[in-house]
């Protein structure tokens, strides 16, 4: 099977901005009016922005009646209660956000996000109705001592635990190439995609040939073709790259040559 070969046509691309703690409240306006013309005539992707939390409900008021949808970073578990300075399922579905960001490397490490908590954030996003960009990746060393693949098995397996397919989107950004201009080669990115495709089909069965495959991982509007080319990578989550309004549009933009 060719690198290039696209396996389905039922994986419409996707891709999504991750802003992580960057813009307030008026730079997100800013950014919404340029990007929505800019990108008003991609019909054909799904398109997501992930602003911070006191940004939602500004974006996600902008976005309505667009092409554009809205995801939190991040989310607790729990509906309401006494959990100082986290913010509910509930609460982000109210801010006008249909998606939400999980398990992103940088809650794993410096929030010491476990694959365990991971699932049980999954289970309630979906249990609401949020759809998931549920995140994984090997860290350098991890890839370096030859255990990428039982890393992102493991992280697969255990933060899919008990859940279904449907609004699951994958995304895999190898912890080294995150904010490092060192993207992974596309033959890189499409191996790794590949395997986490096969584990996902011992998971989801069929279900796991429409589930979308994102690469993360310092995506530019210059990297981006090569990459789509690639019959297992779906779509993008992409940080740096997504905080101007024309460099974000060109990457939603992109065309297969
Ligand atoms: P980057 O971030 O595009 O700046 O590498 C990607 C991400 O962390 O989602």
């Amino acid at each position: 099977m060719s690198l290039y070969t696209k396996l389905s046509d039922m994986r419409t691309p996707f891709i999504s901005a991750n802003w992580k703690m960057n813009k307030g409240i008026e730079e997100t306006r800013a950014f919404f009016s340029e990007f929505v013309s800019l990108v008003k005539d991609a019909k054909s992707r799904e398109i997501v922005v992930a602003p911070p939390f006191t940004s939602l409900h500004t974006a996600a008021g902008i976005a309505k009646d667009t092409n554009i949808s809205i995801a939190a970073q991040n989310m607790h578990t729990n509906d309401s209660g006494a959990f100082t300075g986290e913010i509910s399922p509930l609460m982000i579905k109210d801010a006008g956000c249909s998606h939400v960001i999980l398990g992103h490397s940088e809650r794993r490490q410096y929030f010491n996000e476990t694959d365990h908590l991971i699932n049980e954030k999954i289970k309630s996003a979906r249990k609401h109705n949020i759809k998931v960009i549920f995140c994984i990746g090997e860290t350098l060393q991890e890839r370096e001592d030859g255990n990428t693949f039982n890393i992102l098995g493991r992280q697969i397996t255990e933060g899919l635990k008990d859940i279904s397919p449907e609004g699951i989107v994958v995304a895999y950004e190898p912890v080294w190439a995150i904010g490092t201009g060192r993207t992974a080669t596309p033959e890189q990115a499409q191996e790794a995609h590949a395997s986490i495709r096969q584990k996902l089909r011992e998971i989801f069965g069929d279900a796991a040939e429409n589930t979308r495959i994102l690469y993360g991982g310092s995506v530019t509007a210059e990297n981006i073709n090569r990459l789509m080319e690639c019959g297992d990578i779906d779509g993008a989550l992409v940080g740096g790259a997504s905080l101007k309004p024309d460099s974000f549009a060109k990457i939603v933009n992109y065309d297969i040559k």
